[in-house]
């Protein structure tokens, strides 16, 4: 039966509300306990999709994993790590990127991986040439078959340079599980320096990878013979707090979202103020709201870290829907992240896209099809409407829409924002949100 939501809007969403660990953060932590010769332990975990595919993946690889979902611990023993059934990996194609982040970890266990078709958000190509370039760098045979990967490294991992075109998360994510165990040095250039990232790194460095972190984003990993398991809290989940801020603003709300952390969301707490919206920062956790008069147009140009995030974009477009003038937006992360502005437009919302490069930056996809720039003009009034998820951020933007619009909408295909946010529709109830699953 397909997941429907019926959303009465036009009312404030008022409340608090608790974020977990970061989905971009602990599903690489999972992966990370594949190295260790010991158990790991994993707290702020959350109960999200991410985390159910890799652990099924790592189960099929014989780590034995067990998840107190309500404390929001995960116990991993990766002391028994197998190769696992092709078929049983490929039945999971298609339902998450992170199997890409296998490789490295799965030569150093096993000496060999299979990978199935990667999944994730359709927000562009979403190509792994940088993965591959990089795994075949450190010596593996990358064997690209019908459903998957097949991968070796005959003659082991050695250490070896680095340089990624730009600063990819995932592809800094292969480098440093990949170097840690690796034999020599390794020097990532170019290498992104995202909080979740960072995160990453502690976690190595509490297995006892040794590894150097310098201003012009250059990587240094002396590769080790042999990593522990770890225990570890992960940092929250700066792009789930900054997307219930956003909601906050679009339906004139107040929402304190326990679990925030301000020095990951520096950059989104700037811009939240730019645009009019009021917060204040505690021990806690952070609570936003709309402090009544009209919303400021801002030039927002997304970036790596520490510039705006791109996932950050899309649930504060909803928002600039609601300010007094125009707005431009300019996504220069991927190519094709503005596909939502369509239903927000049937909605009501004065939006429209560009293929140039409108703001600072020259950015990849100039002058190629792509359109990633857009303009918002406000406020405009939003009316309910039907509307299909296209993807965990767009479909949470959705949420925010219909909640904002005034009327009934009908939003289809919402599992898709079980993905990324944790109990999503209690968390709506305890915003006093009038919705119900059809
Ligand atoms: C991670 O994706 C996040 N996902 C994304 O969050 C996030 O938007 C992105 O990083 C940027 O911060 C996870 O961590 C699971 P990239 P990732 O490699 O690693 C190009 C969300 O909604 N590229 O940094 O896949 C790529 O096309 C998701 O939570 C190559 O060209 O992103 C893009 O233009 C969406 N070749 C740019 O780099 C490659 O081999 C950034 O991608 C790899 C990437």
């Amino acid at each position: 039966m397909e997941s429907i939501l019926r959303v009465d809007g036009g009312k404030p969403l008022t409340g608090d509300i608790f974020v977990r660990g970061a989905k971009n953060f602990v599903p690489k932590a999972m992966v990370a306990s594949l190295l260790g010769s010991s158990p790991s332990k994993l707290r702020n975990v959350p109960q999200i999709r991410d985390v159910d595919v890799v652990s099924e993946l790592l189960s099929l690889h014989g780590v034995q994993i067990n998840f107190d979902q309500g404390a929001g611990v995960l116990d991993l023993n990766p002391e028994n790590v197998e190769i696992a059934h092709v078929a049983d990996i490929d039945a999971l194609a298609g339902s998450s990127r992170i199997p890409i982040l296998f490789c490295g970890p799965l030569l150093h266990r096993l000496g060999e991986a299979f990978i199935p078709d990667l999944g994730g958000c359709n927000i562009g190509g979403r190509p792994i040439d940088f993965h591959l370039d990089t795994l075949r760098s450190f010596g593996a045979v990358v064997d690209k078959q019908e459903n998957g990967i097949h991968i070796t490294a005959p003659n082991g991992l050695r250490g070896t340079q680095v340089h990624l075109p730009y600063p990819s998360v995932g592809a800094t994510e292969q480098t440093l599980l990949t170097a840690v165990m690796a034999d020599g040095l390794t020097e990532l250039t170019g290498a992104a320096i995202e909080p979740e990232i960072m995160d990453l790194i502690n976690v190595l460095q509490k297995m006892g990878a040794i590894m150097s972190v310098d201003t012009d984003r250059t990587i240094r990993i002396e590769g080790v013979k042999e990593l522990s398991g770890f225990t570890h809290t992960a940092l929250p989940d700066r792009i789930e707090a900054a997307s219930w801020a956003s909601a906050a603003l679009a339906t004139r709300g107040d929402i304190y979202v326990r679990g925030a952390h301000q020095p990951d969301m520096t950059t989104f707490l700037n811009t939240f103020r730019k645009v009019g919206g009021a917060f204040r920062v505690d021990d806690e956790g952070i609570r936003f709201w709309h402090p009544g008069g009209d919303l400021k147009p801002i030039v927002l140009e997304t970036n790596v870290h520490p510039g705006f995030m791109t996932d950050w974009q899309q649930p504060l477009v909803v928002a600039l829907t609601q300010a007094t003038g125009l707005s431009i937006l300019h996504e220069t992360v991927y190519e094709n992240r503005l596909g939502f502005t369509s239903a927000l437009i049937e909605m009501g919302a004065n939006i429209q896209v560009y293929r140039e490069c409108l703001g600072g930056l020259r950015c990849r996809f100039g002058q190629r099809n792509f359109n990633h720039s857009a303009v918002i003009s406000g406020p405009t009034k939003l009316h309910g409407a039907n509307i299909e998820v296209p993807d965990l951020r767009g479909g949470f933007s959705y949420l925010i829409a219909a909640l904002a619009a005034e009327g009934e909408s009908m939003v289809r295909g919402i599992d898709v924002i079980s993905r990324g946010y944790e109990h999503f529709l209690n968390k709506l109830a305890r915003l006093d949100a009038s919705v119900e699953r059809c």
